[in-house]
């Protein structure tokens, strides 16, 4: 159960909308991640962040969009309502890494959406946390929002992330620092540029 321990989830905030101008912005927006708890116990979303990166490295090593739409994220999750944090998220780093970057952050709610109704060993692998979101984020996707979905040149990309991101919410799990990022952040901004 959720509870107001975790005021920054769940709760309608005040309107966040930010745009990232530069790879430096994002990195402190990161860091700032390192002090906010996640409703999972014994995690902070930094941890989160990078063990979706992490994940995503070992899996697809030579992409490192997607490497780096793992670590971005939930970059705006706990800074407005969790059903909005894909959207502003995708908005606040597209001028820095682009657009595939930025329609992965935007699609990692919906192909939650779509990986519970298509995929049932996926719904298996939901945390309690990820099933209570998913009412507040819409719910399984319809036939019709599946077939649209679909259709997405990066929906398969985006349900790679998602699977990822559910494999990231292991307390205590050592994996690089945010330190070891920072040469490959550059590296996807200056692809944008
Ligand atoms: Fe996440």
């Amino acid at each position: 159960m959720i509870t107001d321990t975790a005021p920054n989830k769940l709760e309608p905030q005040a309107d966040f909308a930010t745009r990232f101008e530069t790879v430096d912005q994002v990195i402190n927006a990161l860091s700032e991640m390192g002090s906010i708890t996640m409703i999972e116990a014994g995690m902070v979303e930094l941890d989160h962040a990078l063990q979706c990166a992490a994940e995503l490295k070992l899996i697809r090593p030579d992409d490192l969009e997607l490497q780096v739409a793992g670590l971005v994220h939930d970059i705006c999750h706990g800074r407005c309502h969790i059903r909005d944090h894909g959207e502003a998220g995708s908005e606040a780093v597209r001028d820095v890494f682009g657009t595939r970057v930025a329609e992965l952050v935007r699609l990692h709610i919906d192909a939650k959406r779509y990986l519970v109704e298509v995929d049932k060993a996926y719904r298996s692998k939901l945390s309690a946390v990820s099933i209570e979101t998913l009412a507040l984020q819409g719910g399984g996707m319809t036939p019709g929002q599946i077939a649209a979905f679909e259709a997405s040149p990066y929906a398969e990309d985006a349900c790679q992330l998602r699977m990822a991101d559910e494999a990231a919410k292991v307390a205590g799990r050592e994996v690089p620092g945010l330190e070891t990022w920072i040469e490959t952040l550059k590296s996807v901004a200056r692809m944008a540029q």
